[in-house]
């Protein structure tokens, strides 16, 4: 895991998404500097927003830090970043921001299943972060300041859009974090993922049917059946969505960043050619990024929505980065359905706490939400190491994968073991789930590359209990048949 990008310099950083290629012409200091030019240039990063210390952004980058100086000293020289004492370097401000709307067709490179209730001693149920650690000081702050600050207004009713307070935080944070295109104008705040589909599809804004991920959340697929949506899975393989395939359909959802649950990442061209489809067929692609902001390689995994804002819906909630009991999401919409959705939301904000908006809107603009995203990276990152070295140790025979990213893990393992392995786990005191719970039921096995395993989610056993967590688990796992 040499090529981690969590680092020691966690709680002074803010994370910057950039899609850069180090050995690119000139060397990392030119390529640095070209991306970071690019994303000021094409508006991405807005004027104002700041940057990470060089420390934490050379970590993240494994450069320098003399590299990531010289490539901002570079842009402040030309006048496309500021440097001021104590307050860090920003992007310029400009009378005119270079907002240009990208051409047309231009592509730009750039809950848990429905579970039993187990008694069980260690809970490797993915599906929840750490609750032990939601930043309860932080919050109870910007909470604090936002009551203090709130103009008598917002106690009034809410505009369903979204306090603009955090639409606009939200704007800079996704720009600079997951690389979206976006601005305040066209999120929409909801009250998370699932709230975001009831809005699309029972709103009537989109209409099925909608081809879904061979393995997906059936709670998801549940919720699109009761709008009356059918789904059609979209076979899968190493690479993701096999996106080559989708049919007559005019809406797809995928979970390009990290594929839920088999984790790994949509291939860059299947990530174009979904975008193309799109566009041929005048349908729409909803992002599920729903733990994108948990990467643990330097390799990055960018919003797909920046590839054409106008055919992409990308939805996130702080449901992994925070907890799923805050209830606060958000949309980011091709600006034809801002109105649909805001007519399917109602007059009023009937979902999301304004006030709870206001203090997500401070916890973000006072680095306090990527000082919590960093500092759970970097734990969630030990556990996910913890796992891999215990089944390299007690099970080498057991392949591990989706470990780049998120909270969970998928043991692969031998044709027809999975019930035999989720009922070991059981008698082990372990409460897991087996793929199947995640399968779509019309799913044919030829859809699948990866057919019999276990999702481990390691976010949630107490730091006391997750060693003899991991020790019942391996003691669970199918002996090595050679
Ligand atoms: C695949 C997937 N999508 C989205 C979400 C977020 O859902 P919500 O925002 O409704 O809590 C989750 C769970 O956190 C998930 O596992």
């Amino acid at each position: 895991m040499a090529d981690s990008w969590v680092n020691s310099a966690e709680r002074i950083g803010s994370d910057l998404h950039l899609e850069w290629e180090p050995s690119g012409p000139g060397g990392r200091r030119a390529a640095l500097t070209r991306a970071l030019r690019d994303a000021v240039r094409t508006g991405r990063l807005a004027p104002g927003t700041r940057l990470p210390p060089y420390r934490s952004l050379a970590a993240d980058l494994g450069v320098a830090r003399n590299t990531v100086a010289d490539a901002y000293a570079e842009l402040v020289a030309e006048g496309w970043l500021t440097a001021r004492q104590g307050s860090g370097t920003r992007v310029a401000e400009r009378t005119e921001p270079p907002r240009t709307a990208p051409p047309r067709n231009a592509v730009h490179r750039t809950h848990p299943p429905r579970r039993p209730a187990v008694r069980a001693r260690y809970d490797l149920r993915q599906g929840t972060p750490d609750a032990s650690a939601f930043p309860r000081a932080a919050w109870l702050a910007s909470y604090r300041r936002a009551l203090q600050q709130a103009p008598d207004e917002v106690f009034g009713p809410g505009d369903p859009a979204g306090r603009i307070e955090l639409r606009t935080a939200l704007a800079e944070y996704l720009a600079r974090a997951r690389g979206a295109r976006t601005d305040p104008g066209r999120i929409v705040v909801c009250s998370g993922f699932a709230h975001a589909l009831r809005l699309l599809f029972a709103g009537r804004v989109l209409r099925g049917p909608l081809a879904v991920e061979a393995y997906g959340l059936p709670f998801h697929r549940e919720l699109l059946t009761t709008a009356g949506v059918r789904t059609v899975p979209l076979p899968l393989d190493e690479h993701g969505a096999r996106v080559e395939e989708l049919g007559r359909e005019r809406a797809v959802l995928l979970t390009p960043a990290h594929q839920f649950p088999t984790g790994g990442p949509l291939h860059a061209e299947r990530r174009a050619a979904v975008v193309d489809w799109a566009r041929a067929r005048d349908g729409v692609v909803l992002e599920d990024d729903y733990d994108g902001e948990f990467r643990y390689d330097r390799k990055p995994v960018g919003a797909l929505q920046s590839l054409d804002p106008e055919r992409v819906i990308l939805i996130g909630s702080v449901s992994k980065s925070l907890s799923p009991a805050v209830r606060l999401g958000w949309m980011v919409l091709p600006q034809r359905y801002v109105g649909d959705v805001l007519a399917a939301k109602g007059e009023r904000e009937a979902w999301a706490s304004v006030l709870d908006q206001l203090a997500l809107a401070d916890l973000i603009d006072s680095g306090s939400y990527d000082r919590h995203v960093r500092r759970m990276r970097q734990r969630y990152r030990r556990r996910r190491d913890r796992l891999v070295a215990a089944l390299a140790e007690h099970a080498p025979h057991i392949e591990v994968s989706g470990v780049a990213a998120g909270l969970h893990a998928v043991l692969r393992l031998p044709p027809g073991s999975e019930r035999s392995a989720v009922k070991a786990a059981t008698w082990q005191g372990v409460a897991l789930d087996g793929l199947a719970e995640y399968r779509h039921p019309a799913a044919r096995d030829a859809d699948m590359a990866v057919h019999d395993g276990l999702v481990v989610g390691y976010a949630t056993p107490s730091e006391g209990a997750y060693g003899a967590a991991l020790e019942a688990l391996c003691g669970a796992l199918p002996p090595d048949p050679g």
